[in-house]
């Protein structure tokens, strides 16, 4: 059987939420996985040093795997660099930025939230998609590196309290929004305990449009591949968990 084979990269498990999407919607597809957590978080890194190690990472994918294209499954790179990566790869590449279109047309309020890393809050690319779909809304923008860390936490088993989740969002609530952007593919790991602290928030990914855009994006390429397993690389050793192990063999991942 021939199948597809794409990239998923992330600065750890937060493009997992991406590959979940992608799971479901094309089962058939083999997903391997780049968990970059050597450089966590990339949501505090400039542009020029994100750029640079992605532009690594990639060489390195790319020499191993035969790829028919790349998720840049991580907001905070996705606005940085993925013009700087369509220019110097000729693979198909998908980005993840935050769906503030989405949120426009589904914001019945005109008041819209967006909680991401402080990378991407702060990027002109959000700037402009605030500016083309959400001229007319209220956006309350949050950002959090230390969502991120907690994410990590919870996939590796080692969250003890939800507490700093209530405080970090708190700005969303008392904005009064009806519907907030998870800016950060590390974000939809929480999708429960949000909906369980504001019920009445929407709380939106990109994950599906993603799988849609893989979708259409390898409906047009053939491939002669035959079956390869997926694997998970972590650029740390020994990262591990229950989840990544029922989807991927996990290999370590040295460039340096
Ligand atoms: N999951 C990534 C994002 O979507 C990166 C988080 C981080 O490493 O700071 O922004």
């Amino acid at each position: 059987m021939k199948q597809h084979q794409i990239l998923i990269m992330d600065s750890g498990i937060g493009g997992l939420t991406v590959f979940n999407a992608i799971r479901e919607k094309l089962p058939e597809v083999v997903c391997h996985y780049i968990a970059d957590h050597a450089y966590f978080p990339y949501g505090t890194k400039t542009e020029k040093v994100l750029e640079k190690r992605m532009k690594e990472l990639l060489r390195w994918a790319l020499d191993k795997h035969q790829l028919d294209a790349v998720v840049i499954a991580c907001n905070s790179a996705s606005t940085a660099v993925l013009d700087e990566l369509r220019a110097e790869f000729a693979i198909p590449f998908i980005g993840v930025v935050p769906a503030i279109k989405t949120a426009a047309e589904l914001t019945q309020k005109k008041s819209i939230g967006l909680l991401a890393t402080e990378g991407t809050v702060n990027r002109q690319y959000t700037e402009q998609l605030i500016q083309d779909f959400a001229r007319d809304c209220k956006v309350t923008r949050v950002a959090s590196s230390d969502l991120v860390h907690l994410a990590e936490e919870k996939i590796q088993g080692k969250l003890s309290t939800l507490e700093p989740l209530r405080e970090i969002v708190s700005p969303l609530i008392a904005a009064k929004v009806d519907v907030v952007v998870l800016g950060c593919t590390h974000f939809p790991w929480f999708r429960e305990e949000l909906k369980h602290i504001a019920p009445d928030i929407q709380w939106i990914d990109s994950g599906e449009a993603i799988a849609r855009r893989v979708e259409f994006i390898l409906a047009d390429l053939t491939t002669d591949e035959a079956t390869k397993e997926a694997t998970f690389y972590s650029t740390k050793k020994g990262v591990t968990n229950p989840f990544i192990e029922r989807f991927f063999n996990i290999e370590t991942l040295s460039i340096d």
